[in-house]
């Protein structure tokens, strides 16, 4: 019944992915084909939004040429077959990170998926969910870890937990260099901590942060473990079981999927407990003019008419991204990543945040230009066709921490080339004798 095409690509998932296949994939996408104020788009970007090849794109339009209709309740054919295509795709997303099927609750992004945690720990410490709840309650004199990196996403969830049970939150410091104070993490993870909420690898400094070690700190306080999955799981092969962390979040629309959808994974043992965030149609058994009973997860989170055509989307990307390989993909990046570093650390007036070149790290690097405000730099750049990203990037503390308010970013996926990146070097290199700093 599909009408998706074969992407030509996916006919070389051997052996590293070099430029010649960057160039090929390139070619699944169509967006990337444009020019940009008169230069081919040079998009380095992904770290904010990434692109989608073409069969994503045809698999949300045949999903609306052929099946659409709400799904989980109607009698009819159409019904059935979107159903299965929700479902299905929510397999799919499952085998991706090793998870159970009632592990997936599709949201609209990984900042909601975070959000419902947070909101279900505040239901159940107002009462609801019964005893079956109990170890989601948090108040006056119960701790929340997260980390100084965190993006905004991963923190004000956390505030506002606090603000709404009596709880405090508390940090895990960086140092100098951007990476996390293990040090200090031994001593404010403890017996009261109920959360440890923290980034799987950063969308400033690129860090892949040391998750088995920050696991076992939680789990010897037994608090629950949640995983900011967003520069991860589009980037390197993530496995959940594996990781051993309680929850994880991230978003379709940084892995060639649409916006609109997103995903939390969660303990099915640990979801079948938690109260629900969202209410409304479509998450209950019985309801009565007084109260409802909820069905187990996943439905008990995905309340009203859901992300339907998104999800299959999604299964696509993923598709898409398992038979590249997430291994080629994460070495490529790697590539990529310490080309740009070592690129940017050579100019002169550029300081780079994070892992210097040769650590480990995802592929983007955010940086400084002394004397040059990054949105100038962003503006320059773009005259040249190179998109990047200018700003805090959603994480506030961290440039607080580091003396800066504002960054530029440079970030790559499976799609780009070693050109890019030099294209991008020459340009920085421009960035100051262009506005006269010395
Ligand atoms: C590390 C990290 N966490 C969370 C988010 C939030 O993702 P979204 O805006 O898709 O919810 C982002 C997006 O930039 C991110 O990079």
């Amino acid at each position: 019944m599909s009408v998706v095409s074969t992407p030509a690509t996916l006919k070389h998932a051997a052996g590293m992915i070099d430029d010649a296949e960057a160039r090929r994939i390139r070619n699944d996408f169509p967006i990337l084909s444009q020019q940009v104020n008169g230069s081919p788009l040079v998009y380095l970007d992904s770290g904010a939004t990434s692109q989608n090849p073409l069969c994503v794109l045809e698999a949300e339009q045949e999903y609306y040429e052929q099946r659409n209709a709400a799904v989980h309740r109607g009698a009819h054919m159409l019904a059935v077959s979107a159903t299965d295509a929700f479902e299905n795709a929510r397999e799919t997303v499952a085998g991706f990170i090793n998870a159970g099927m009632d592990e997936v609750v599709w949201t609209s992004n990984a900042t909601e998926a975070i959000n419902l945690i947070a909101y279900a720990f505040s239901n159940a410490s107002v009462g609801r969910g019964g005893d079956a709840a109990a170890r989601f309650v948090v108040g006056p004199g119960d701790e929340l870890v997260v980390t100084e990196m965190e993006h905004h996403a991963n923190l004000i969830p956390w505030q506002e937990l606090a603000f709404r049970t009596g709880a405090t939150l508390r940090y895990i410091p960086v140092d100098d260099a951007g990476a996390l104070r293990l040090d200090e993490a031994e001593h404010i993870i403890g017996p009261r901590t109920k959360v440890v909420a923290f980034t799987h690898a950063s969308n400033v400094l690129g860090t892949i942060n040391p998750v088995a070690t920050l696991v076992r700190l939680a789990r010897e306080a037994g608090a629950a473990v949640v995983l900011d999955a967003c520069q991860s799981v589009p980037h390197m092969g993530v496995d959940v079981k594996a990781l051993d962390v309680d929850f994880a979040a991230f978003s379709g629309h940084k892995m060639l999927g649409p916006t609109g959808i997103g995903v939390l994974y969660g303990r099915a043992e640990l979801l079948n407990a938690m109260p629900p965030f969202l209410t409304g149609g479509s998450m209950i058994t019985t309801v009565t003019m007084e109260k409802a009973e909820y069905l187990p997860s996943p439905q008990r989170f995905e309340a009203g008419t859901q992300r339907i055509s998104q999800a299959v989307a999604l299964a696509a990307a993923v598709d898409y991204l398992r038979e590249t390989g997430m291994d080629r993909i994460h070495a490529w990046e790697a590539e990529l990543g310490q080309r740009l570093v070592a690129g940017l650390e050579a100019i002169d007036g550029v300081r780079v945040l994070g892992p210097a070149a040769g650590a480990e790290r995802i592929g983007l690097a955010a940086f400084d230009v002394d004397g040059v405000h990054a949105h100038d730099v962003g503006q320059f750049l773009d005259d040249k066709g190179i998109a990047v990203r200018v700003g805090h990037h959603c994480a506030q503390p961290l440039h607080r921490r580091l003396g800066l308010v504002a960054t530029t970013r440079a970030s790559t996926y499976l799609y780009n080339t070693t050109d890019d990146v030099d294209a991008f070097l020459d340009a920085v290199a421009g960035v100051r004798p262009f506005f006269g700093v010395n």
